[in-house]
Parts: C-alpha cells; structure tokens; sequence
C-alpha cells in the first residue's frame, strides 16, 4: 500500500529521523545538513518512488542515510562509503528490513557520489533525489537521471519545487525541516 508525499514524510520524521540523528556525523543545518538537505533529498526520494509506482520505505532509508558521514561541503567521494557503519546501526536500531532491502539500501548509500549506472529504484530514486538540487544550481542535463519524474523537476527551477513542497508538506513537518536546503 502506498501513502502520500505528506504522510510517508511525517513516517520519516517519526520513525527514521530521530534514529540517524543518532548515529549521523553531518550537522544539522547548512548546505548538507540533516534538516535541510537530506530532509529535501528525503522528500524528492518518496515523490520519485510514488512516481515509479514503488515502494517508499527502502528509498526513505537510502536518502535519510546518504549523507550521514559528510563532515563537510567540499568534493568528497568517500563520505558515502564511511555511511555505511552509520547506516548499519541506524537500521538495526530501526528494524523490519528484509535482507534484499539492506543490500540495495546500502549499495546506494555507498555509490551515491559515483558515477554509476543505478541497479535498481533505490539506488535510481536516491541518486536522482540527491542530483536534482546540482542541476537547479550548475544546469540540468538529463544523462544524470534515472527516473521521468526527477528528469521533470531537474529541469525546472528549485523555487518551483518548493511550492510544491509547501503543497505536500503537513503543519508538523513544515515545523521541522528548512525549505530550501539552505544555500
Ligand atoms: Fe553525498
Ligand atoms: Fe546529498
């Protein structure tokens, strides 16, 4: 069964959120914070996902865990690989993850800043969500994206796409996170 934008988002925040705090290394706020650019990247991950016609839950993890290890806002290839110990005890402190679902979770975190062919919807949906906001910035080419819905909101502008977010975010979500990924 699928849900919202609105209300897999609030799961995130519920459920998922206060356990990566836990664990994730990055900071809070600025350019690659956890309340404003993974909650952004969360965001477009589930839109994606329910585009696709898939599953959220695994593409939520993926995107919550992505940058857990980014220590900063430099060119940075490994930060994906150091999540994965972060990622590992975030979601065996969370639970219900089938084997399958672990594998194509964490193959994603770990390649998120390569430049790979995608495997599978997680990895597709994940590394769309987190390249979207470099094509609103640097120009959007449609090579670095897997999934129609992602190559559509790439090629607009980010002011766009938070007038959607405001559409699709409930009160206490708004309440939480930075719209805009604070540039
Ligand atoms: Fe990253
Ligand atoms: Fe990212």
């Amino acid at each position: 069964m699928q849900y919202s934008i609105s209300k897999t988002f609030d799961w995130y925040l519920t459920h998922v959120l206060p356990t990566v705090e836990k664990y994730a290394i990055q900071k809070k706020d600025g350019y690659h914070g956890l309340y404003t650019h993974t909650a952004a990247v969360v965001f477009r991950g589930i839109d994606y996902a329910l585009a696709l016609g898939q599953d959220t839950a695994g593409v939520v993890l993926a995107c919550a865990f992505h940058d857990m290890a980014r220590t900063n806002d430099e060119y940075d290839i490994i930060h994906g690989k150091n999540a994965i110990p972060l990622a590992e005890s975030a979601m065996n402190e969370i639970g219900n993850v089938s084997y399958d679902l672990r594998e194509s979770i964490i193959y994603a975190v770990k390649n998120h800043s390569l430049n790979l062919p995608a495997p599978d919807y997680i990895s597709e949906c994940l590394w769309d969500a987190d390249r979207t906001r470099l094509a609103w910035e640097c120009g959007y080419n449609p090579k670095f994206f897997a999934t129609n819905r992602a190559k559509i909101i790439a090629s607009k502008t980010a002011k766009e796409y938070i007038d959607f977010m405001k559409g699709h975010l409930s009160e206490y979500a708004l309440k939480i996170i930075q719209l805009g990924e604070s540039y």
